[in-house]
């Protein structure tokens, strides 16, 4: 029951449409008709610029921190933040607030990450701005970071991450198929400003 409540609650975090409510709120706009349709923090900076994308990815960020610390703040300690964390991701991929249509995964991920282990959320940030500065393509960052925090899962020898992380990088290659599509036929568009 207290799993099943938990899970619920994180589910209804990771479902908050920032990208929708910033959107619609601020720009009279629903990202998911423009750029690459995705409701997330790279398409919102992509579609209504730099305020807009911060605020985006940092609230995408925080579902995710705030979905594994649930069990703390609630004083409830027979459950597994893992696994409730999981479930802001869930929401966030297919939230019930904006008709299961959401984002790729890759911030509440680096957000439960955060939650779950700074260490490794550094390690996983360092990686995702060295792609970035390389590749110049987000998508293939945030897909290769997933890779990298899987890797640093096994480096840290806790199971525990390595069996989420291998959990999240599956979301994270999943919700990407359109862009490793584009990746492979040179059509996915590269950030012009870094
Ligand atoms: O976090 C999502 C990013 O990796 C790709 O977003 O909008 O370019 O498909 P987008």
């Amino acid at each position: 029951m207290t799993y099943a409540f938990l899970i619920l609650l994180a589910y209804i975090i990771g479902s908050i449409p920032s990208g929708l409510i910033v959107g619609k709120v601020g720009y009279n706009t629903d990202i998911r008709d423009h750029g690459s349709g995705n409701l997330g923090g790279t398409n919102t900076f992509r579609v209504l610029g730099k305020k807009a994308g911060i605020i985006v990815t940092l609230a995408d960020i925080l579902k995710g921190t705030l979905a594994t610390l649930l069990p703390a703040l609630l004083n409830i300690s027979e459950v597994n933040p893992l696994i409730i964390g999981t479930f802001a991701v869930v929401g966030h991929m297919y939230p019930i607030f904006a008709k299961f249509r959401g984002g790729k995964a890759v911030a509440t991920s680096g957000g439960l990450l955060l939650g779950l282990s700074p260490l490794l959320f550094g390690i996983i940030l360092l990686s995702f701005i060295v792609m970035l500065y390389v590749s110049k393509y987000v998508s293939l960052s945030s897909m290769t970071t997933g890779l990298v925090a899987v890797v640093a899962s096994i480096f840290l020898q806790d199971q525990g991450l390595l069996i989420l992380t291998s959990i999240l990088t599956i979301f994270i290659f999943y919700r990407h198929r359109a862009n490793i599509k584009r990746i492979i036929n040179k059509t996915e568009p590269k950030i012009k400003w870094m």
